[in-house]
């Protein structure tokens, strides 16, 4: 067992610095995850008192799922934007919950747990520890700056093949793209991705028309439940919308996407870079 000293500070800027000097020696020599984070738990668990809980929650590119941590068996998996960690993992920010019973969004794991600290950890190279579509990433890394504006041409010179997901479903998803529905503060999809699904590319509001219902559903539902394709404002528009989606809307404004039809032989603008 490695020893670490009984911290004897009673004001917490002390208490602190002497608890990093203490993670700081633990650390020497040695770069793997979850043997730092195994040992970091530990030392915050026997150093602070009143603690019922110390460890960490990592994100697997989709929810954050427990890690090293000391205390009782905790909650497994955590979808960003839920509770006191999905929260804080999502909005990049340190929570700081006195009263956990006053919190709107707090997941009960454990009776005892009165406050909680959660802080997010963000890689030190700068990558978004929330990445774009996770399964994307190996691909464009192979690509170049030129490849990406290639292919965007391409793609963009395409005409795209409207269908129909479900008819009866269409109306209702024509008067939300259209409308939005002010009761709910929702707004018309359409005052950003324009009245037939085309995008702005100016402005990167993507095209929508020619998307399968499927890929739109998952795609709403996913920002719904609390993911995000990023961290900078931009990213946050689809999310903060998609929040206030149910199901039924989610469903309809998907059949009714898949059927736009971008305005007959005049491929979308190529964005420019
Ligand atoms: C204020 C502008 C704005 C409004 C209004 C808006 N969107 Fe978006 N939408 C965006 C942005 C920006 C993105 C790109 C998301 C990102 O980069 O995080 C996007 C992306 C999307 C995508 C993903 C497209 C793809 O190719 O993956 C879908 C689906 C979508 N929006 C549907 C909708 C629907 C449905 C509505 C109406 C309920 C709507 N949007 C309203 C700005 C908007």
């Amino acid at each position: 067992m490695l020893h670490t000293q009984a911290i004897s500070a009673t004001d917490k800027p002390t208490l602190y610095a002497e608890l990093a000097q203490q993670a700081r020696g633990l650390f020497v020599g040695e770069r793997n995850l979850i043997a730092n984070a195994a040992n970091f738990s530990a030392l915050i668990y026997h150093a602070l008192p009143q603690l019922n809980w110390a460890g960490f929650y990592l994100f697997d590119g989709t929810e954050l799922v427990v890690g090293p941590f000391q205390g009782k068996p905790a909650c497994i998996r955590i979808a960003l934007g839920r509770g006191v960690c999905g929260t804080a993992a999502q909005q990049r920010q340190t929570q700081l919950v006195r009263d956990v019973s006053t919190h709107p969004n707090h997941i009960y794991c454990d009776a005892a747990s009165q406050s909680e600290i959660v802080v997010p950890l963000i890689h030190a190279d700068g990558s978004p520890p929330l990445p774009r579509p996770p399964h994307l990433p190996p691909i464009y890394h192979a690509l170049s700056v030129q490849d990406m504006h290639d292919l965007g041409a391409y793609f963009a010179s395409q005409t795209s093949r409207p269908g129909v997901a479900d008819q009866a479903l269409v109306e209702p998803g024509e008067t939300l793209f259209r409308q939005g529905d002010a009761t709910r503060d929702i707004p018309a999809c359409m005052a950003c991705h324009s009245i037939d699904g085309r995008g702005n590319p100016g402005a990167m509001y993507p095209q929508l028309a020619g998307q399968h219902a499927q890929y739109i559903e998952a795609t709403l539902k996913a920002w719904h439940d609390g993911a995000s394709w990023g961290t900078d404002a931009h990213s946050q528009i689809m999310p903060t919308i998609a929040t206030k989606l149910d199901a039924k809307d989610i469903a309809a404004l998907a059949s009714y996407i898949e059927g736009l039809h971008a305005v007959e032989g005049t491929p979308a603008a190529a964005a420019t870079p």
